[in-house]
């Protein structure tokens, strides 16, 4: 069935369907086997590239030069070693329960010469290392949704919260969960030609373990509100992102990193990009620009 005709069917029963179904957690909550982690590294670096274009894009109005960033769920770093080459003046903790994933990240941040990153194992829930109000920036991708429940998606946001400074900023983005079950299996079929089976699979689990966007909501008015804003994708919510407003100007060393990581990137991956500019909506005109 064609791509389009799957998405309009979707978005029709999200908008129409009552009940919702029950949250699935991650079968892989630390992601630590060689093979997921091998896998999540090659998508990270391929699929999931013009994701992380655009927070590095977003970036560029939130981080100061000597800025802390902390990254909660860091994995094998692709964001934060984007983020780390285009500002070379702050410095970036990515921080994962995974030591397997952390060796990679290494690996990665040394394949790009950074000298401005380091890596700890550690627990989002609980980073007891990190002192209150010391970080000027706290990032996130995809790695609420691997949290058991609702009670440590609370732990992990108000451990953002004490470690921010009162003026520090905020980006993170993960699924929302659609409420139909089908719905998930139509959007898993729609990658499917596309990837591997392990890939197809460890989607299908994120989308099922998901948390729906009132949760996050609610988590994000109890703790985050001076922070940062939530957005999401229209009309269904299938991207949650909880974003600061700008603070500084993306300066031309910055746009110029930018455009060079978008040129490098096979052109599917580039009309992705645009897509989630516009599906995610905040600021895109302006990301658009960057690109052009
Ligand atoms: C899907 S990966 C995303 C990695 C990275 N943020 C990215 O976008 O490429 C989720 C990561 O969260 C980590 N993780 C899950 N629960 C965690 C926890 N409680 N504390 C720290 N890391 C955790 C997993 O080990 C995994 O590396």
């Amino acid at each position: 069935m064609s791509p389009i005709i799957v998405i309009a069917r979707t978005i029709i029963r999200e908008l129409f369907t009552k009940s919702k179904s029950e949250r699935v957690p991650e079968p892989d909550l630390i992601m630590d086997g060689d093979d997921s982690v091998a896998m999540f590294n090659e998508v990270a670096k391929t699929a999931l590239s013009p994701i992380y274009l655009y927070g590095a894009s977003h970036s560029c109005g939130l981080i100061r030069p000597n800025d802390k960033v902390v990254d909660f769920g860091c994995g094998p770093a692709n964001q934060l070693n984007m983020m780390a080459k285009i500002h070379p003046e702050a410095h970036f903790t990515g921080v994962d329960l995974s030591q397997e994933m952390l060796k990679v990240a290494n690996e990665n941040a040394k394949e790009k010469n950074l000298n401005n990153v380091s890596f700890q194992e550690g627990n989002i829930c609980n980073l007891s290392f990190i002192e209150d109000h010391t970080v000027d920036f706290v990032i996130s991708t995809f790695a609420l949704h691997h949290l058991p429940d609702i009670s440590d998606l609370d732990k992990a946001s108000s451990e953002i919260k004490r470690i921010l400074k009162q003026n520090g900023v905020l980006y993170l983005l993960d699924f929302s969960r659609f409420k139909s079950e089908k719905s998930i299996e139509d959007f898993t079929s729609l990658e499917k030609e596309k990837y591997s089976e392990l890939f197809t699979t460890g989607y299908y689990n994120s989308l099922r373990a998901a948390f729906y966007f009132d949760d996050l909501k609610d988590i994000w008015q109890k703790h985050l509100t001076s922070h940062c804003e939530i957005h999401t994708t229209y009309p269904v919510s299938f991207f949650v992102m909880y974003k600061s407003r700008p603070r500084v100007e993306c300066n031309e060393k910055q746009r110029a990193a930018l455009r060079k990581i978008y040129m490098s990137m096979d052109k599917r991956y580039q009309k992705d990009f645009r897509k989630i500019c516009l599906s995610i909506g905040v600021d895109s005109c302006k990301l658009k620009k960057l690109v052009k």
